[in-house]
């Protein structure tokens, strides 16, 4: 398997893994989205792929922290899809770590993420309300496990609060369980 930083002519591909993952095209729409708004710019986006087949695919983007000192260098994992006859293989887990390290080289403080809170703390993540960090909109309470926080950078969380503010495709509120 080869993981590398997308380009322009992979969207196509991008886009089916997800609509093939989640069996519709929201996803897809938000993700085509995400990595064509200038304005979420700067963004990590990595495809994993097999046998010359792209199998699955990681977004982040960068976030900022109302309250926070400026310099805090946030991100949101955004995005995140494997086609599902490669599901169960570790590519998962794969794309979500080469991106953390990829985030800790660029000198990262922090990544947030509104995911399944069972998939996500292996990598380090825990709930964000622990720390007083909001997310960009109001969560449901059913689904406030699944806004979490992992530091990058050792000591960067200590007396870190405030809200995240996100840019473009995520700034809706029906991303965030409406
Ligand atoms: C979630 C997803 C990206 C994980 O990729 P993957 O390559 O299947 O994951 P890995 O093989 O690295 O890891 C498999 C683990 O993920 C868990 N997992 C897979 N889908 C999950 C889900 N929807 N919720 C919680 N855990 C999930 C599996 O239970 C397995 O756990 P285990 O290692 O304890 O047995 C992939 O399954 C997927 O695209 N699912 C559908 C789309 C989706 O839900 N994306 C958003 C995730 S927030």
């Amino acid at each position: 398997m080869i993981i590398r930083q997308s380009r322009d002519e992979d969207l196509d591909s991008i886009m089916a893994i997800y609509e093939r993952a989640f069996g519709k095209k929201n996803e897809a729409l938000l993700t085509k989205e995400i990595l064509s708004d200038a304005g979420a710019e700067p963004s990590l986006s990595l495809i994993a792929i097999v046998d010359g087949n792209p199998v699955g695919h990681i977004v982040f983007t960068k976030g900022n922290i109302d309250g926070a000192d400026e310099s805090t260098n946030a991100w949101i994992l955004a995005q995140t899809a494997v086609v599902p006859e490669s599901q169960g293989l570790g590519i998962g887990d794969d794309l979500t770590l080469n991106g953390l390290r990829h985030l800790a080289e660029q000198n990262a403080d922090v990544v947030f993420v509104f995911g399944h809170p069972v998939y996500y703390p292996r990598f380090g993540f825990q709930p964000a309300s622990t720390f007083d960090l909001g997310a960009p909109y109001p969560i449901p309470d059913k689904h406030r496990y699944s806004w979490m926080v992992r530091e990058l950078n050792l000591g960067a969380m200590r007396d870190l609060h405030g809200q995240v503010k996100c840019a473009g495709g995520l700034n809706i509120s029906e991303y965030w369980g409406k």
